[in-house]
């Protein structure tokens, strides 16, 4: 609700005739909002906790991946600093990621206090769902509102395949989980790959009305360094096409206030969006900016600039300096990403377990 509103004061215009104001004196943080150099209010931070993860997914991480030493790492004192931090700015919603966030130990003690800081009024996460059947309860009671869970396939083999070790059953039981705890319209999100899992988005799209839930195909994005990807990209537009074929498809007006855009399906409650990098532009709108598990803060995910936050987190135990160099960083928000479908060379050189989804 709060988004649509900055929705429409931000960008009176449509999307494609958004003319970007910069105004170097408005940048930074101005009565109770952090804004950037184009006048986006950023109220929104994707935090992950960890570069680590129980799976290898082929689209996220090389076979052999070389995780962040411990020192390099966020603490969890230091995870939940900067968090109030931004939430003191007016951040409204954080989205705990990682790699795979359930797997960071003590997770939930950051967790818990997360759920407790007043202004806080969203706080969610973005998981693969191997640890949920542990954790649901305790999250749900931590005050998470909403869970979005990966999910390529329902095929076993296949997820084995794509995941390189995870287990599906586990999974499945993971989303059982998250609605016995009382979590509703957890979110399934599903990289579409041509080749590995096109034959099963209408089963994931059923799969998804029947137990309830909404799900997401994301365009692959060209992060880190992974071979072959232009032969099994596939567009939202195709996808979208595809399933209308099988399903009633009403878009929807709905909006996250993200880049993923919906359509319902008459008789069901279940949502289905497609996040589509590259063939949309959704950067006039963007409110977030995303911390890595080592404190860098990436104000766009098709951006290699950062600003690194560990310095002033770590000069000292109040968060004077913290909270300059997030209001500082404001200004280093680009105008908007830039990939292209030039899938082969990554436009950004980290992996999407390194800033988190
Ligand atoms: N392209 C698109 N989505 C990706 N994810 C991880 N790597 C990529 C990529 N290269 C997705 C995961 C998860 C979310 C956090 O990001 O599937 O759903
Ligand atoms: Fe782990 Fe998610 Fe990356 Fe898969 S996509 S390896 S589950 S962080």
């Amino acid at each position: 609700m709060q988004n649509e509103t900055l929705r429409q004061e931000l960008t009176p215009v449509g999307l494609a005739d958004f003319t970007p104001r910069i105004d170097p004196s408005a940048t930074g943080y101005q009565e109770g909002t952090l804004l950037d150099k184009y006048g986006r209010r950023i109220s929104y931070v994707r935090l992950s906790i960890t570069d680590r993860c129980d799976f290898r997914c082929t689209y996220c991480m090389a076979e052999e991946m070389t995780f962040l030493p411990r020192e390099a790492v966020m603490s969890l004192e230091e995870c939940l600093r900067v968090a109030s931090v931004f939430v003191g700015l007016g951040v409204t919603k954080l989205r705990i990621t990682g790699g795979e966030p359930l797997v960071r130990k003590d997770a939930m003690w950051l967790i818990e206090r997360l759920g407790a800081l007043p202004g806080l009024e969203n706080l969610v996460l973005t998981t693969n769902g191997s640890q949920l059947d542990r954790f649901a309860v305790p999250l749900r009671a931590a005050g998470v509102k909403r869970i979005n869970i990966s999910l390529d396939t329902l095929n076993p083999e296949r997820f084995r395949k794509i995941t390189r070790i995870g287990d599906l059953t586990k999974v499945l039981r993971g989303i059982e989980a998250a609605r016995q705890a009382g979590f509703r319209r957890t979110k399934l999100n599903a990289v579409m790959m041509r080749g590995t899992n096109d034959d099963e988005f209408v089963d994931l799209v059923s799969f998804a009305i029947n137990n309830e839930l909404d799900i997401s195909f994301i365009e692959e994005m060209p992060l880190g360094e992974i071979h072959g990807r232009s032969n099994t990209y596939i567009s939202s537009e195709e996808t979208r096409e595809m399933l209308s074929r099988h399903f009633e498809l009403i878009p929807s007006t709905e909006d996250s206030g993200g880049p993923a855009r919906y359509w319902r399906i008459p008789g069901s409650e279940s949502r289905v969006g497609f996040i589509s990098p590259h063939s949309h532009n959704f950067c006039d709108s963007c409110n977030r900016v995303r911390i890595t598990a080592k404190g860098e803060l990436y104000p766009c995910l098709g951006q290699n600039d950062a600003a690194n936050l560990l310095p002033a987190l770590r000069a000292s135990n109040d968060d004077v300096a913290l909270r300059q160099a997030i209001i500082d960083s404001m200004g280093i928000k680009p105008y908007g990403h830039d990939f292209t479908q030039q899938m082969d060379t990554p436009q950004v050189v980290r992996f999407m377990s390194m800033t988190g989804g």
